[in-house]
């Protein structure tokens, strides 16, 4: 097995702040490895101690064998980058952009020209070739960006929330791409507070929360917690003190909280368990003043990784 990014208790500390908490990974070659959690879990901290502008705390990260530290230089040669907020140079062309880029890599004249072509046309911006980075929407902006971190091969790529705010078509056209580099053989590591990308493209995932890594597991995996973490909520026309243990014997219920006069009742089986409330309520002579199913929330998934982590 070979390993493309390695990390050993990376920990940041803003001031008293603690960013990112002594986490621990490894990425294998050719993986997409995903980083997935809500905004200020420090994934953009990882990501910039990963990719060498932030100096971690604490620890130590190699990619592809190169102590980010000490062999900044040979490590950052390996990478591509798409940071947060895309940062190209807003006076400049498409075009005029990744030439720059192209030069700033060492890429030959011809070829780098013969590449940009190539994004152009897969990225879908050849129309915009002579608009300045300025003038882009947000998600052309970031098909430029990504055009720019794949114009020198990069064995890894980096990708900080690469869909996120963006419309469904550049959203597409960016997945896509990075699933055709990843099949070519480019390690992928990207950031998402986004369930479903993270289910989409990555082969595995890392939970991050409050800086901490929760979990880390295949989708499939994570899709089961995520299923777990459906819910229904309710309120009835009368309550009592042992309706929350009643709630909890119904089959197929995980856990029951109570939210005020609501109770949520949480399952990865909808519909018998709503048929179960529902004779729950007749035979108790119940009126339902609310029922709702809810998909899960981030949140959601991240309290049934806690809670299951905490029985251990
Ligand atoms: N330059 C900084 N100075 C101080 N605090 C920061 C800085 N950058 C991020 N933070 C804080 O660190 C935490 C993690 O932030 P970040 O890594 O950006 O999270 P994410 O990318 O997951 O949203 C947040 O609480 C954020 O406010
Ligand atoms: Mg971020």
């Amino acid at each position: 097995m070979s390993i493309a990014i390695e990390v050993e208790q990376f920990t940041k500390y803003y001031g008293e702040l603690l960013a990112v908490d002594h986490i621990n990974f490894e990425v294998e070659q050719g993986e997409i490895f995903g980083f997935l959690g809500p905004n200020g879990a420090g994934k953009t901290t990882t990501v910039k101690m990963l990719i060498g502008i932030s100096k971690p705390s604490e620890g130590s990260a190699r990619i592809y064998g190169y102590d980010i530290q000490k062999e900044t230089a040979s490590a950052k040669e390996l990478m591509g980058i798409v940071p947060e907020i895309s940062n190209g140079y807003v006076e400049l062309s498409t075009w005029d952009n990744l030439m720059l880029m192209g030069e700033l890599y060492g890429v030959p004249k011809a070829v780098r020209e013969s590449k940009a072509q190539n994004f152009l046309e897969l990225l879908e911006l050849s129309e915009k070739i002579h608009t300045k980075f300025k003038a882009l929407s947000k998600g052309l902006k970031r098909r430029v960006i990504l055009a720019m971190a794949l114009l020198n091969d990069p064995k890894i790529l980096f990708l900080d929330e690469p869909t996120s705010g963006l419309d469904v078509h550049s959203t597409r056209i960016i997945r896509d791409l990075i699933r055709e580099f990843n099949k070519k053989g480019t390690t992928v590591f990207l950031t998402t507070h986004n369930i479903e990308e993270a289910n989409q493209l990555c082969d595995r995932v890392a939970i991050i929360n409050h800086g901490k890594i929760i979990a880390i597991d295949k989708p499939e995996h994570l899709k089961k917690a995520i299923q777990s973490a459906q819910s229904i909520e309710v309120a009835f026309n009368k309550s009592s003190n042992h309706m929350k243990v009643d709630l909890e014997t119904i089959k197929g219920v995980i856990e029951v909280r109570k939210l005020g006069d609501k109770f949520r009742l949480y399952t990865s089986k909808i519909d018998p368990v709503l048929r179960e409330l529902h004779s729950y309520a007749t035979s108790n002579n119940l009126q339902f003043i609310t029922i709702n199913t809810l998909a899960p929330s981030l949140e959601d998934v991240f309290v049934r990784f806690t809670s299951k982590t905490n029985r251990k």
